[in-house]
């Protein structure tokens, strides 16, 4: 599951490998996935609501913008035997953020492979070796329950409530984080009892 990065960080950005995934930064070939993911009732009800599609386009320009313009934002998640998207996971940290977020959406029909724990795990060694961030939080919904499995497989505990930036504040989310140091600890551990 360690990511490699098997490209130079240049102006299309870093890529990332795992054993069944490749991240790199967004594409518009990834789009129909992605707009499929946003229509969906069920997929959005912790991220702000369903989505037309002209809105989803809108929202989806928002990570390649943040690549271009802060040098970090999430991955668009690929599986790398079909090539499909599977959803978008990695660094995000708008203004006003509560902190450094790794945050995660993937489509519905890719829910229950692990792909998510996978691409987070890629992700998060990838902030802290090279964004150089001491820890990394995940803002939850604190009835995502999928997301706060995602969280806590990750060696993430919750501190407690939060508060998103405007027009957010409403949203009710809690703070999961885990420092640097633990998280280097829990890869080492692994990798010594493997
Ligand atoms: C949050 C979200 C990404 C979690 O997705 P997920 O499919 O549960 O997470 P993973 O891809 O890591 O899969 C883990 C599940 O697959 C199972 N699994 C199967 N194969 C696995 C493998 N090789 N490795 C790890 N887990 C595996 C695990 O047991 C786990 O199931 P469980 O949670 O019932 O125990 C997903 O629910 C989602 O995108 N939701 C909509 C958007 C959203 O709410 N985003 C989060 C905002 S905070």
């Amino acid at each position: 599951m360690s990511a490699v990065n098997v490209e130079p960080v240049s102006s299309t950005g870093p890529v990332l490998e795992t054993t069944r995934l490749i991240l790199r930064v967004p594409r518009a070939e990834d789009f129909d996935r992605y707009a499929e993911l946003f229509a969906d009732e069920s997929a959005t009800r912790y991220i702000g609501g369903p989505l037309v599609r002209a809105a989803a386009w809108r929202r989806f320009l928002q990570m390649p913008g943040a690549w271009t313009v802060q040098g970090f934002a999430m991955f668009s998640v690929i599986d790398k035997a079909s090539g499909r998207w599977l959803g978008q996971a990695g660094p995000w940290k708008p203004e006003g953020w509560p902190g450094n977020e790794i945050g995660w959406s993937f489509h519905p029909d890719t829910w229950g492979c692990g792909y998510a724990t996978e691409a987070a795990h890629a992700a998060i060694d990838w902030a802290f070796a090279t964004l150089r961030w001491d820890e990394v939080i995940h803002c939850i919904d604190p009835e995502n329950t999928a997301s706060q499995r995602l969280a806590q497989r990750l060696g993430s505990r919750k501190r407690g409530p939060g508060r998103l930036p405007p027009p957010h504040q409403d949203a009710p989310i809690e703070i999961w984080t885990q420092s640097r140091e633990d998280w280097l600890a829990q890869r080492a551990s692994h990798t010594a009892s493997a």
